[in-house]
């Protein structure tokens, strides 16, 4: 069987215009900048128009079209679309589906959406990565978008203070170019079912869906034990992320930079500190866009090469955990 290296080709994000505050939740609601920072780490997220444009399919487009021209690639170009979201823009179809018409894609490529809450991202390019290693395919689009703020639960100040809107993406290719250090090395997924009460939304599904008298409630929204996660997250992070290094033979300190899922800066740390990478090698954008679930990994990854912190070249240890609960740890030569 034929065997490609793979390689991430391009990247791009893409965010709501709207800046939403500490000080402006501290208008709405029992909280203050002062708690929130300190708690979290986060000071603004963004809020996607309830007017549409800013749908997660609308953000993917963006973040995409930014992601094709990094790569130097036509939309036809893709092959598959794994988008990654807890929040697609309709129950049917999927949100890839209706990317692929908004990106003009005429290849009839094949689009799926995939549910791996703050995880996604890392189980998409796990998923395009063994699919371009066998030989199925090429190229793929990878996108990790979300539109947290319908979800959120205003009555519960510990977690409606910690999510926002936005959308990264990753075009993952072959690199059948000998001379091209660039490769993808190592990814680890897993999942343990049990932690489902810790973080979860019981309503709109088969299961229990909508009824007028809890569309009047808060039990519609996303529901979550903060401390439970925390601790299991801390746990699970640096587990996944050690895994990860040990299948691609490397050491903690061969990394050059860390891409942590950002749920909250003390998490970040905490795990920065059990894995022993120091600060500077931590990619951090939890201040300004708070916890975009599936889009936290892409968008830090993709605004660090931007900054023109993360070079071709470097080696870089992406790491993410979420509801389910799931977690994901990549390593990969950018
Ligand atoms: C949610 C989280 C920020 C709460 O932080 P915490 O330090 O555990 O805070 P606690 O829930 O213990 O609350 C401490 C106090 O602050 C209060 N508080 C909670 N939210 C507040 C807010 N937004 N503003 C002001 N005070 C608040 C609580 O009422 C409590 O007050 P009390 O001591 O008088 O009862 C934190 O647990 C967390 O980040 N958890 C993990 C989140 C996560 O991983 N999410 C997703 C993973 S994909």
């Amino acid at each position: 069987m034929s065997f490609f290296r793979t390689k991430i080709l391009g990247t791009g994000m893409c965010y709501p215009q709207r800046v939403f505050s500490n000080d402006d939740f501290a208008k709405i609601i029992d909280t203050s900048d002062e708690w929130i920072t300190e708690r979290t780490g986060i000071k603004r997220r963004r809020f996607a128009s309830l007017e549409g444009g800013e749908f997660p399919s609308d953000l993917a487009k963006g973040a995409t079209e930014e992601a094709l021209q990094n790569a130097n690639l036509k939309p036809n170009d893709i092959d598959l679309i794994i988008f990654a979201t807890i929040t697609p823009d309709y129950r049917l179809p999927s949100c890839a589906t209706i990317l692929q018409t908004k990106l003009g894609i005429t290849n009839q490529c094949a689009a799926v959406d995939i549910v791996a809450a703050c995880s996604g991202f890392i189980y998409g390019v796990t998923m395009a990565h063994s699919m371009i290693q066998t030989g199925l395919i090429k190229r793929a689009l990878v996108v990790g978008a979300e539109m947290l703020s319908r979800e959120i639960n205003l009555e519960d100040r510990a977690s409606c203070i910690l999510f926002g809107d936005g959308c990264g993406v990753a075009i993952i290719g072959r690199n059948e170019d000998a001379n091209d250090p660039s490769e993808i090395l190592t990814t680890k997924i897993g999942a343990d079912g049990t932690g489902r009460e810790f973080f979860q939304q019981e309503y709109g599904g088969s299961a229990n869906p909508f009824t007028p008298e809890v569309l009047q409630t808060s039990a519609r929204f996303m529901a979550m034990q903060g401390k439970e996660m925390f601790r299991v997250a801390v746990r699970t992070l640096t587990d996944i992320s050690t895994s990860a290094l040990e299948a691609a033979n490397l050491k903690i300190s061969d990394i050059h930079w860390f891409v942590p899922h950002q749920a909250n800066i003390r998490i970040i740390e905490a795990t920065g500190n059990r894995l022993g990478v120091p600060a500077e090698k931590v990619i951090i954008n939890i201040n300004e866009y708070a916890n975009t679930s599936a889009a936290t990994v892409p968008t830090a990854f993709h605004g660090a090469v931007k900054a023109g912190q993360i070079k071709r070249g470097d080696l870089v240890l992406m790491s993410a955990f979420g509801a389910g609960l799931t977690a994901g740890s990549l390593v990969v030569r950018y």
